[in-house]
């Protein structure tokens, strides 16, 4: 299974600590079925300034204490990058990183805040796609507004967002209204793929079985594998491309 959206460097936002839980972490992937990771930390200026320079720098690290540590975890690193005007400069001094390619364009995973969907979401989107950039959304089943309000996701699908939901959320983990959210995204045929966006190993791990299960029951399973495996490996390809 692929999973594209995960925290698993460590120290570098609020995924794991140290070495020692950033392989827990990488070891319980594995077990879970997991053969393939984009970890994604969050790029968040004033709050996580991390660049796809510094996230690049941080994953050949960790490459090397995985192999050492014999985890047979193919990683690579991209990032979760906050809506924000900031995105413009540091896409114009290439610090934003991509999780890969999706019909010839660079995919983004763009994170909104909890709360609401910030004026002025739209416009950002449309500036995107003019840079032939994909945006994901990055679970857009825990956004407040569209728990709310289905509809609020509309002017994302009509521009061709892309959605990743998290595989917990799907499964039940983050409550009812989460986890009905999500299965009217999945009943939609709105959703692109499941990812783990793990953390730790206690609330949010790294695994994507119980969201497979989940859409397996509400489609059925080809459409559930299309979510862990099929479109997230072509969309990373380029990504594990030198392996
Ligand atoms: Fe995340």
């Amino acid at each position: 299974m692929y999973d594209l959206h995960c925290h698993l460097l460590p120290g570098i936002d609020d995924g794991p600590q140290n070495l020692d839980e950033a392989l827990a972490l990488a070891r319980h992937a594995v077990a879970n079925g997991i053969t393939h990771a984009v970890t994604t930390p969050h790029v968040h200026p004033g709050r996580y300034n991390n660049t796809h320079q510094s996230i690049q720098k941080l994953l050949k690290q960790f490459q090397v204490m995985l192999q050492e540590a014999a985890i047979p975890l193919k990683l690579r690193a991209a990032g979760e990058v906050r809506i924000s005007p900031e995105i413009i400069p540091m896409l114009q001094q290439n610090q934003i990183p991509f999780l890969g390619t999706y019909e010839n364009q660079s995919v983004l995973l763009l994170e909104l805040p909890h709360s609401h969907i910030p004026p002025g979401s739209d416009k950002l989107v449309d500036f995107l796609i003019k840079q032939n950039i994909r945006p994901m959304i990055a679970h857009p089943e825990r956004n407040k507004d569209v728990m709310r309000n289905l509809k609020k996701l509309e002017p994302f699908i009509d521009r061709g967002c892309l959605m990743q939901l998290t595989a917990a959320s799907v499964a039940g983990d983050f409550g009812s209204s989460c986890q009905d959210t999500a299965s009217a995204i999945i009943q939609n045929h709105w959703a692109t793929i499941l990812a783990s966006d793990a953390h730790n190993l206690s609330h949010r791990p790294p695994e994507l079985k119980p969201g497979f299960n989940a859409v397996a029951k509400l489609l059925n399973t080809d459409a559930a594998s299309a979510m862990i495996i099929d479109r997230p490996k072509a969309i990373s390809a380029e990504l594990f491309a030198h392996d």
